[in-house]
């Protein structure tokens, strides 16, 4: 068995308590007095809402002879606070879901809800209501022509719960912000292209929604103002726990998205937690197995590893067992034993980072030690199958050499 220290350079903040209950009082030196308890149990107090969550959604477009699925079993959760960048092929249902979402078309089949409403059913009059707490930015801009960019957005504030005497500061200010300071008494048809979509987003962010759904926005843009957009969201996303879902296939913004979901003919193809997943691999890369993978194929088995959670006094591992998992720690702290001529000995810990369980995978032997929790911790997982395929179709010379020895 491997196991890694607790790394000590990026999780002072929240490591740094638990570490202190790391050798708990009642297992004294060699002796295992602890029972087993089933995980995943208690800790739904940290766990988050999704703000959006579609489930088992189809839908179709027309009727008879001409019906046409487009969206199949889509599933997704999004949360409050994060930045969604979807992309897909032309026609994979990108536009569709967003739709759905913001309750322009009626859900056909499955569940959407939208910040804690079902919209699966929902009456035309709740459809509008929702619809206006929702800051859509389309490609067809919608402004109105008779009315100067100050104006167009002030329109969005009346809706909200601005101050009247406030709307024309407030508007000015986001307009400027967006780089419209010059034209702000000009109407639609005397602004450019990518200047019409800068009012549109001011209009759409006006009123501090908790949903944005952006086609396309930055698409008309330039380089610099497209970058102002992604701020101007970000600050939504970070001050506002606002969601924002923005389709796009502008390279320039991805670097702004939490959660990088991609459609593929009209399925939920793939859907990475930026974060995560970065975390993940950054892990991974510290375990001999893994070390020197290309980004690519750690992000394929980032994908792969589950969460899971475990309390005190839980045993993740046990000595003897036979290998099914590999584990990799997210947070907490755990204790490793082995049992040996009947003495069970404390023989390390493992924390944030850590890794443990590979040692058998590889091997094909029996568990070398047992790895107990000492705090709640969570873990990613990676079954054997999926760790066997990690290694057989990444590694080098080397790794065949392990995977040979795993699969005899
Ligand atoms: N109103 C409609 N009536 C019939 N079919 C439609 C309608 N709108 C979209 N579709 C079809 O549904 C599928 C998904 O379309 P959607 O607009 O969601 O794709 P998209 O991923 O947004 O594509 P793009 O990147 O080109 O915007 C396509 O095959 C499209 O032709
Ligand atoms: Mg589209």
């Amino acid at each position: 068995m491997t196991t890694t220290p607790a790394s000590d350079d990026d999780d002072a903040d929240d490591d740094s308590a638990l570490g202190e209950k790391r050798i708990r009082a009642d297992m004294g030196e060699g002796t295992l007095a602890f029972i087993t308890s089933p995980f995943s149990q208690g800790f739904d107090d940290d766990e988050r809402k999704p703000s959006i969550a579609v489930k088992n959604v189809d839908q179709y477009f027309g009727e008879g002879e001409n019906k046409k699925q487009v969206l199949f079993d889509a599933n997704l959760d999004l949360y409050p606070g994060e930045i969604v960048i979807m992309t897909g092929p032309s026609g994979s249902g990108k536009t569709t879901i967003l739709t759905l979402i913001g309750g322009l078309r009626s859900v056909q089949s499955g569940s959407l809800v939208v910040n804690g409403r079902e919209l699966n059913g929902m009456s035309r009059e709740d459809l509008v209501s929702l619809r206006r707490s929702i800051g859509f930015i389309f490609q067809a801009h919608n402004l109105f022509d008779a009315y100067s960019a100050v104006q167009n957005v002030g329109l969005a504030l009346e809706l909200g719960d601005c101050p009247a005497s406030e709307m024309r500061t407030r508007s000015i200010e986001i307009l400027t912000r967006l780089g419209l300071g010059h034209r702000l008494e000009n109407r639609p048809a005397q602004l450019s292209g990518g200047q019409r979509q800068r009012v549109a987003i001011a209009r759409a962010v006006a009123n501090r929604p908790r949903v944005i759904l952006a086609d396309e926005p930055t698409a008309a843009l330039d380089k610099d103002s497209g970058r102002e957009v992604v701020k101007l969201l970000r600050e939504r996303a970070t001050e506002d726990k606002a969601t924002i879902l923005i389709v796009t296939h502008d390279n320039r913004i991805l670097d702004v998205a939490d959660r990088i979901v991609t459609m593929v003919d009209g399925r939920v193809s793939s859907n990475v937690n930026v974060k995560e997943a970065d975390a993940i691999c950054n892990f991974l890369r510290r375990c001999d197995t893994f070390t020197g993978l290309p980004a690519p194929a750690l992000l394929e088995i980032s994908q792969k590893m589950k969460r899971e959670r475990f309390r005190p006094p839980a045993k993740v591992i046990e000595q003897g067992a036979m290998g099914d998992k590999f584990y990799v720690v997210r947070q907490g702290a755990l204790s490793i034993f082995v049992e040996k001529d009947g003495v069970t000995r404390k023989v390390g810990t493992v924390g944030k980072g850590g890794f443990f369980g590979e040692a058998a995978l590889l091997t094909g032997a029996p568990r070398a030690a047992t790895v107990a929790v000492d705090s709640p911790c969570e873990l990613y997982s990676l079954g054997k199958d999926d760790f066997t395929k990690a290694v057989a179709a990444n590694a080098g010379l080397r790794g065949q050499l392990v995977s040979l020895a795993v699969t005899r």
